[in-house]
């Protein structure tokens, strides 16, 4: 004998299953998309990649390290010389920062590092000597 209500919920199961794979497919297929869209969100919020190197920031740098000594971003002369139309070329500017002068500037190699000195070098070099 069958059995009139287990044959209806027997149909009311398939159709249910039908209904969520019909809902499911197009759910299921349009997910990647989202979570793609949910990385690439992620990947600009993040910060800059390593590869790129920060900016340095040599006046800043210059006022923490330089400026007891030169004074105006090096523009005039204080403790230490005028910076401004130095007449020592790139290397020995690079030189000086790096190594100092015995009894009247401090080396400052251990505490820039190799592009923040050349950073200065350039910054000096570059300075208009008025
Ligand atoms: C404690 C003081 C002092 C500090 C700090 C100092 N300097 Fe000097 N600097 C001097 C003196 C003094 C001289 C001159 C030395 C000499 O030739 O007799 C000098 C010379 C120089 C020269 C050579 C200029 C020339 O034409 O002969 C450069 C370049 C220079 N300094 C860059 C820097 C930079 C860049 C910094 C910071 C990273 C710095 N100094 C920090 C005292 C200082």
């Amino acid at each position: 004998m069958t059995h009139p209500v287990s044959k209806s919920l027997w149909r009311k199961v398939t159709l249910t299953s039908a209904c969520a794979v019909a809902l499911g497919v197009p759910f299921a297929l349009s997910s990647p998309a989202f979570a793609e869209e949910e990385t690439t969100a992620k990947e600009a919020a993040a910060p800059a990649p390593a590869a790129e190197k920060p900016k340095i920031d040599v006046r800043k740098l210059f006022a923490m390290n330089c400026s007891w000594c030169h004074d105006g971003y090096g523009m005039h002369a204080g403790k230490g010389p005028k910076l401004a139309g130095t007449q020592l070329s790139h290397e020995q500017v690079y030189a000086r920062i790096e190594k100092g002068k015995s009894g009247s500037m401090p080396g400052f190699g251990k505490v820039l590092n190799k592009e923040q000195i050349q950073a200065f070098v350039d910054y000096i070099k570059g300075l208009p000597n008025e």
